[in-house]
């Protein structure tokens, strides 16, 4: 890791190819009826793009600009769903004319929008139902990121229809422009009880069989969402993915044996541990006594820790072998004091300017959530460790860029 780093310099997001193959094969393993998409919002670089479209992933995209990206690095539109609460027109005419797989609509009105769209382009719109179920994950369900943060489905939501209105469907069905797909469900992020997964398994089989006789149509699609969490806390357990999958997959056989197409969409579960985010110390220093180790790279680069609220696991990657002894903070550049990627932080004795900070859990979210140009600094590089080499996927960011599309006001430059 330091050789790397001394060849890209700092910050600078490094992922492990090898780890993101060796999780897509084990949910291939676990979920062997399942087409797996991959979530893009949880690191949309494109190396990483073109990766699980190698892997043989499908992807969930949730925006116009997911959807360019997903053409671009070649994924067949067959294999991508487009979900999100808030499409613009413009993306769903996009998304009609690439012929993806199944907009997942999350209201009637997108619906009636769909019906409107389809008709001017003259292309029937492909729709899967994404439906708010009445119960949810349970209280005690969530993992790390707390109950909280991440639920979408059980209570009010913005997204989904709300099951108990699925009798106002029927309308919209026999438009011309709207061939109904199937369901999509997505209870919520960061699970790590499998009783839970499970449990969303069961209420996704029973909504699509509701759905089925209510619309007196065998669906062809069934995406059961999944969640699935990965652990941040040293209290928190792996879910035992061979055992879920067993189980899942019992839940859907008798709509795999008539064909169906079932599919399990994932981020974080896929991305999140391959990578690190890697910066520099600038500077050390203790306060009224706390500790502060201040790096070069900062919550405009990885906001995770902040925004959501989560512990990343933290080291000082050139001292691995040197036993943690003090507490400290550890804070980036920012003039904010809400800068600070990681609370309570044990770091070796000998900890100094110039040792590398590696923030763990760091391919998931980390890039593409963070505010790049809060206080603008040059954007962190991105680079791949593949089949032992280490190939950039993003290059830093140069001042120039800070300018990109931008005017200065007349006669003042
Ligand atoms: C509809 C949908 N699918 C998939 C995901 C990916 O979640 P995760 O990265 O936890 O797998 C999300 C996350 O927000 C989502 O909203």
């Amino acid at each position: 890791m330091t050789q790397i780093v001394s060849e890209v310099a700092t910050p600078v997001f490094i992922y492990d190819a090898g780890i993101i193959a060796s999780r897509y094969a084990a949910v291939r393993e676990a979920f062997p009826s399942f087409e797996v998409l991959y979530s893009m919002k949880a690191n949309s670089s494109f190396a990483i793009l073109g990766l699980m479209r190698a892997l043989g992933a499908g992807a969930e995209i949730a925006s116009g600009g997911e959807l360019f990206l997903a053409t671009e690095v070649g994924f067949d539109p067959l294999d991508v769903v487009f979900a999100g609460p808030g499409k613009t027109d413009r993306e769903l005419e996009e998304a009609i004319v690439a012929g993806v797989f199944a907009i997942n609509v999350e209201s009637f009105r997108e619906l009636e929008r769909l019906t409107r769209i389809s008709k001017l382009v003259g292309v029937p719109a492909r729709v899967a139902l994404r439906l708010n179920t009445s119960a949810g994950l349970s209280k005690s369900g969530g993992g790390s990121a707390g109950p909280l943060h991440e639920r979408m489905a059980g209570g009010p939501s913005k997204f989904g229809i709300d099951e108990e209105k699925l009798d106002g469907l029927g309308r919209y069905l026999g438009e011309p422009g709207i061939e109904l797909a199937g369901i999509h469900i997505y209870t919520a992020s960061q699970i790590l009880d499998a009783d839970e997964v499970v449990a969303n398994a069961e209420r996704t089989a029973a909504a699509a069989r509701h759905v089925e006789e209510r619309t007196g149509h065998e669906l062809m699609s069934i995406d059961f969402g999944g969640g699935l969490g990965v652990p941040h806390y040293e209290e928190e357990r792996p879910l035992d993915l061979p055992a879920l999958g067993t189980r899942v997959e019992e839940i859907f056989a008798p709509f795999k044996k008539r064909g169906t197409r079932l599919m399990i969409e994932l981020g974080r579960y896929l991305v999140s541990d391959a990578g690190v985010f890697v910066s520099r110390i600038i500077e050390l220093k203790e306060s009224r006594g706390e500790r502060y180790v201040i790096t070069d790279g900062g919550i405009n680069q990885f906001l995770r820790p902040v925004l959501m609220k989560v512990h990343h696991q933290v080291a000082v990657l050139n001292r691995l072998d040197d036993a943690p002894s003090i507490d400290a903070k550890v804070s980036g550049p920012l003039c904010t004091p809400i800068d600070i990627t990681g609370q309570e932080i044990a770091v070796p004795e000998g900890t100094a300017i110039d040792d590398l900070v590696g923030i763990m859990n760091a391919g998931a979210y980390g890039y593409s959530m963070s505010p790049q140009l809060f206080l603008s600094h040059p954007t962190p590089a991105e680079v791949i460790v593949l089949n032992g080499r280490v190939v950039n996927a993003r290059k830093r960011g140069k001042y120039e860029d800070l300018l990109l599309n931008q005017e200065p006001l007349p006669g003042t430059v």
